[in-house]
C-alpha cells in the first residue's frame, strides 16, 4: 500500500512534468508560427538581396525548429519529457478531419519554403504563399494549435485529478491501516502490561496465601500445647491450693517442727514461697491467655476463604490484624510507639471473604504505620466503624501522618505506584486492596488526605442480606477482644 502510494506520487510528478513540457513546446510552436509570419513580411519588404538572404535563412532556421517541435509533439522526445500523442482524441486532431493538424503544419512549412524559394520578383503581398502564411499564422493554424494545447491541458488535468483521487484513497487506506496498527499495538501493550501486573499480583497473592497457610499451620501447632498448659494450669492452681492447705494444717498441728525441718523452712524461705507461688501461677495463666488470644488472632487473620461470601465480624478482623502488627505499634529505643484509638459502632456481621478483607485492613494499617514511623510523636491511628444508610458498613482508618499531595492521591490505586524506596514498597498493596474491595465485594474504597493533615482511608462494604435480618446478630461496640494491644493515653 505504501509502495502504491509512492508510485502514485511519482506518477503525479511525471504527469506534471509532461504537461509542463507539452505546454512549453506548444507555446514555442505558437511563437515560431508568429515569428515565421513576421519574417515572411520582412522578406517580402526586403529592399536588397543581402536582406533577402538574411530573412530567407532565418525563415529556414525557424521552420526547421518548427518541424522538430511538431515531430516531438507527435512522436515524443524523452530527453525533454515529451510523450508524443497521448490520446485518441489528440491523434484525431493531428491526423483526422476536420482539423488535420499534421497536414496543416506541413502545409504551412511547405508554404514558407515555397516563399523562401520564390524569386525576388515574386516576393510581394499578392504572393499566394505569403498570403497563406499570414492567414494561417493569424487564424487557422493558430486556432488548431491552441485547440490541441487546450485538449492536452484538459486531458492532463483529468489525469491529474484521477491520480489525486487515487492518492487520497491510498492516503486514507494508509492512515486507516496505521490507525489500526497503532490501536493494535496499544492494545497489545495494554495486554502485556495487564498480564505482567496480573502475574505479579498472582505471585503476591500466592505469597500471601502461602504465608497465611504457614501462619495457620503454626497457630494450629501452638494451639494444642497452649490449650494443654492452659487447662492444666487450672488443676495446678487447685492442687497447689490443696497442698498449701495441708501444709497449713501441718503447721497448725505441729507448731514446733524438729530442727532439720525448721532449718529447711528457713533455707527455702517458705513464708515468701507460700505468698509468691499463687501469684506466679496467676501470671502464668495471664501469659498463656495472651498466647491463646494471639493464636486465635493468627487463625482468624490467616483463614482460608471459601468460594462463597460468609458473614464475618469486622471488629474481630481489625483486632486480629492489629495483633499481627502489634510489634510495629510498640515503642522501642527512641521510637515511642503508635497509639491505636478505636471508635467502633454497633455493626452487623457483613458477608465477605474474610481472609481477603483482613489483607486489605493489613495493607492500609501497614501504610499508616510506614508513614508514622518517620514522624515525631504523637503518632495516632484512629479506626472507626459505622453503618451507613442501613445498607453498608464503613471502616475508616486515619493516621496523623504527613498526608498526600493531589498528584500522589490520583495514583495510589495504580499497580506498582509507590513513593517508598526500592526494596521497601512494591506499590501493590493498595491496588490489590482496590481489586478486592471493588471487584470481589462490590464495595468502594477511597481516601481523604491533604499534605500536613494526615490521611484517612475509607472502605464501604454492602451488608448483603440486609441489616434487618442480621440485627439479632449485632456485634457489641464494647467488644474488644485483644485489649492488650489497645494503647489508650
Ligand atoms: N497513609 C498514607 N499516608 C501517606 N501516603 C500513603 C498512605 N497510604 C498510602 N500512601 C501512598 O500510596 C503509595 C501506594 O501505596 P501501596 O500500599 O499501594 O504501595 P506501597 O505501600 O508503596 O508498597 P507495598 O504496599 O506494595 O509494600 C505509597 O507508596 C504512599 O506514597
Ligand atoms: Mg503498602
Amino acid at each position: 500500500m505504501v509502495q502504491a502510494y509512492i508510485e502514485n506520487r511519482q506518477e503525479i510528478q511525471r504527469n506534471r512534468e509532461i504537461s509542463a513540457a507539452v505546454i512549453n513546446i506548444s507555446g514555442r510552436q505558437r511563437m515560431l508560427l508568429q515569428r515565421t509570419a513576421l519574417f515572411c513580411f520582412r522578406l517580402v519588404y526586403s529592399q536588397n538581396e543581402t536582406d533577402r538572404r538574411i530573412w530567407r535563412n532565418r525563415l529556414l532556421d525557424t521552420i526547421n525548429l518548427m518541424e522538430k517541435s511538431h515531430k516531438d509533439l507527435i512522436y515524443g522526445d524523452p530527453s525533454i519529457n515529451l510523450p508524443g500523442i497521448t490520446s485518441e482524441s489528440i491523434r484525431d486532431m493531428y491526423f483526422g478531419s476536420p482539423m488535420m493538424a499534421d497536414y496543416s503544419v506541413r502545409q504551412y512549412i511547405t508554404a514558407v519554403e515555397k516563399l523562401v524559394e520564390a524569386p525576388a520578383a515574386e516576393l510581394n503581398l499578392d504572393n499566394p504563399h505569403f498570403y497563406y502564411v499570414q492567414s494561417a499564422a493569424s487564424y487557422e493554424l493558430l486556432d488548431i494549435l491552441d485547440t490541441i494545447v487546450s485538449q492536452y491541458e484538459k486531458e492532463s488535468n483529468a489525469q491529474l485529478e484521477r491520480l489525486y483521487g487515487q492518492q487520497e484513497a491510498l492516503y486514507r487506506q494508509i492512515a486507516n491501516a496505521a490507525a489500526v496498527a497503532q490501536a493494535q499495538t496499544q492494545e497489545l501493550e495494554k495486554l502485556m502490561l495487564e498480564l505482567k501486573q496480573s502475574q505479579l499480583q498472582v505471585i503476591h497473592a500466592e505469597k500471601m496465601s502461602s504465608l497465611g497457610q504457614l501462619l495457620a499451620g503454626v497457630a494450629h501447632e501452638i494451639n494444642n500445647p497452649v490449650n494443654f498448659i492452659c487447662s492444666n494450669l487450672i488443676f495446678a492452681r487447685q492442687y497447689t491450693q490443696e497442698l498449701l492447705g495441708i501444709l497449713n494444717l501441718y503447721t497448725q498441728t505441729y507448731p514446733t517442727p524438729p530442727p532439720e525441718i525448721q532449718e529447711e523452712v528457713e533455707t527455702i524461705e517458705l513464708e515468701f514461697l507460700l505468698h509468691d507461688f499463687p501469684k506466679l501461677l496467676d501470671s502464668m495463666k495471664l501469659g498463656t491467655n495472651r498466647i491463646v488470644n494471639i493464636v486465635k488472632a493468627i487463625k482468624n487473620f490467616s483463614r482460608i476463604d471459601s468460594a462463597d461470601l460468609q458473614p464475618a465480624d469486622i471488629h474481630e478482623s481489625i483486632d486480629s490484624t492489629l495483633v499481627i502488627l502489634q510489634h510495629r505499634l510498640k515503642g522501642r529505643g527512641e521510637f515511642s510507639g503508635i497509639e491505636i484509638v478505636k471508635k467502633y459502632e454497633k455493626i452487623p456481621p457483613i458477608y465477605c471473604y474474610p481472609g481477603q478483607l483482613n489483607q486489605v485492613i493489613m495493607n492500609i494499617l501497614s501504610n499508616a504505620m510506614d508513614v508514622l514511623e518517620t514522624q515525631p510523636a504523637p503518632r495516632i491511628i484512629t479506626i472507626r466503624t459505622q453503618v451507613r444508610q442501613e445498607e453498608s458498613v464503613a471502616i475508616g482508618i486515619a493516621d496523623n501522618g504527613p498526608g498526600m499531595t493531589e498528584q500522589v492521591i490520583e495514583k495510589i490505586f495504580e499497580p506498582f505506584f509507590t513513593t517508598k524506596p526500592i526494596g521497601k514498597g512494591t506499590g501493590l498493596g493498595l491496588s490489590i486492596s482496590h481489586k478486592i474491595i471493588v471487584e470481589k465485594h462490590e464495595g468502594s474504597i477511597w481516601c481523604v488526605s491533604e499534605p500536613g493533615k494526615g490521611t484517612e482511608f475509607w472502605i464501604e462494604l454492602p451488608i448483603e442480606g440486609g441489616v434487618g435480618s442480621l440485627n439479632s446478630a449485632m456485634i457489641p461496640e464494647t467488644k474488644v477482644a485483644f485489649s492488650e494491644i489497645t494503647y489508650h493515653r
